[in-house]
């Protein structure tokens, strides 16, 4: 098999719900995401064999094989396919095990695995899902929230808990900001904001957009415990310990080692394993522990091995959940999973999120001069992917 390289990974700045990146399509978003990433790394776009692109709510402006559409728009020649995958959270970590799968394989050598999702612009659900009577009948198919809900009670998790994981979140993403921990990744994008005028016709401002926006530095403990249940009355999931609805894109690189090396690549990371895996659709947000241990077993790793790991904040007890399960705790107090926040504090722009952890573990691994990182998802309807990565 050939090396899968991560040859470079970057991400927008992810933008608030209804804020600044509201004002752009996600394909337009995307495309200054893959032109920065093919420009930074000096590679001419006409090398670039396919888009495989992460997008959950294929409707409206994120229809049509946006995947394909983020190469058109970027202004790339047409020679350049793309495509489009739905793993729900994970599927632009999907897209990262599709492009390495396809570079390990030897079928494609240079490969943009990424993803997008506008959640202002294209609201999650707003495609309207259904799935077979077959279906309903054989489980109890629930929105995310409620089985959020559900891993509390099964995992005795507090309230309280959650929201000191929340709070966390958004205290180390902060840190990372106000540290240029992020800088790495993140590549700067411009969106022409409109501001209203006196009665007339808005005019078009053009902003330059360089720093995620969710993040609540000001938030409090006090102020978490005073939220609201968000999805049943007596419950203890809340809008501040789930995951922020916000708008963003991401990218990574992917090289075979002839193609980097043709081209002069300095690559960052390879991809060593990945590990997929169906858990019960009404619990559905668990499976994190097992997708690890599948990619750790294919690796021949353990957790002892890994620097940094990366658990998709979807819900805080999401978190609580993988770290007791996977023997973790310590370590996430310790610093060494999420360390730089998560979807609670930056937001979890849905079909984006995969490629947007990868970037953030790329970079932290290389802050801390670590070797192996791992980057897990849980996925809506009971499912989880995870990735090993090894810095090189
Ligand atoms: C939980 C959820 C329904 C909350 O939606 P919402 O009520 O519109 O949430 P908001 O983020 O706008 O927060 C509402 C208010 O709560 C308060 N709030 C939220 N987080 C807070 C925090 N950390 N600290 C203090 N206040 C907070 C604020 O007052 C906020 O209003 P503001 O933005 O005007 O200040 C929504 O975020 C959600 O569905 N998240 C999960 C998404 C999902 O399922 N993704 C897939 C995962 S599998």
């Amino acid at each position: 098999m050939n090396e899968a390289l991560i040859v470079d990974a970057v991400r927008s700045p992810i933008g608030k719900r209804n804020g600044t990146l509201s004002h752009i399509r996600g394909d337009e978003l995307s495309a200054q995401v893959v032109n920065a990433l093919v420009e930074r790394n000096s590679v001419d776009p006409a090398e670039i064999e396919d888009v495989q692109w992460g997008c959950v709510t294929q409707i409206d402006e994120q229809a049509w094989n946006i995947g394909r559409n983020v190469s058109l728009t970027a202004g790339w020649p047409v020679s350049v396919a793309g495509t489009t995958v739905d793993r729900q959270c994970g599927s632009s970590m999907q897209t990262n095990f599709n492009a390495a799968a396809a570079v390990a394989s030897g079928q494609l050598d240079l490969v943009v695995s990424g993803g997008v999702e506008m959640m202002s612009r294209v609201p999650m659900g707003s495609n309207n899902g259904s799935m077979s009577p077959l279906v309903y009948e054989r489980y109890d198919i629930v929105m995310q929230g409620i089985s959020a809900e559900e891993i509390a009670k099964q995992w005795n998790l507090s309230r309280e808990e959650l929201d000191r994981i929340s709070y966390e979140s958004h205290q180390r993403a902060a840190r990372a900001i106000d540290e240029g921990r992020f800088e790495k990744e993140v590549v700067p994008v411009e969106v022409d904001v409109p501001e209203e005028g006196d009665g007339g016709a808005p005019t078009l401002t053009r902003v330059r957009f360089a720093v995620d926006e969710a993040v609540r530095r000001e938030t409090t403990l006090e102020k978490m415990a005073s939220l609201q249940p968000a999805f049943i009355a007596d419950g203890v999931v809340t809008a501040g310990n789930s995951s922020q609805i916000v708008d963003g894109s991401a990218a990574v690189l992917v090289a075979s080692e002839a193609k980097a090396s043709e081209l002069g690549l300095t690559p960052r990371a390879r991809f060593v394993s990945f590990g997929v895996v169906g858990v019960e659709p009404h619990l559905m947000l668990h499976g994190n522990p097992e997708a690890s241990a599948k990619a750790l077993a294919k690796a021949g790793l353990t957790w002892d091995d890994m620097d940094v790991i990366e658990v998709n904040e979807a819900f805080a007890s999401v978190v609580a959940q993988f770290n007791a399960d996977a023997g973790l705790q310590e370590r996430y107090e310790a610093g060494d999973v999420n360390p730089n926040g998560g979807g609670i504090s930056l937001g979890h722009p849905l079909g984006a999120t995969g490629a947007r952890i990868t970037a953030t573990l790329v970079s932290e691994l290389e802050r801390r001069n670590g070797r192996y990182g791992l980057a897990t998802m849980c996925i809506g309807f009971g499912q989880a992917i995870a990735a090993v990565i090894e810095r090189v």
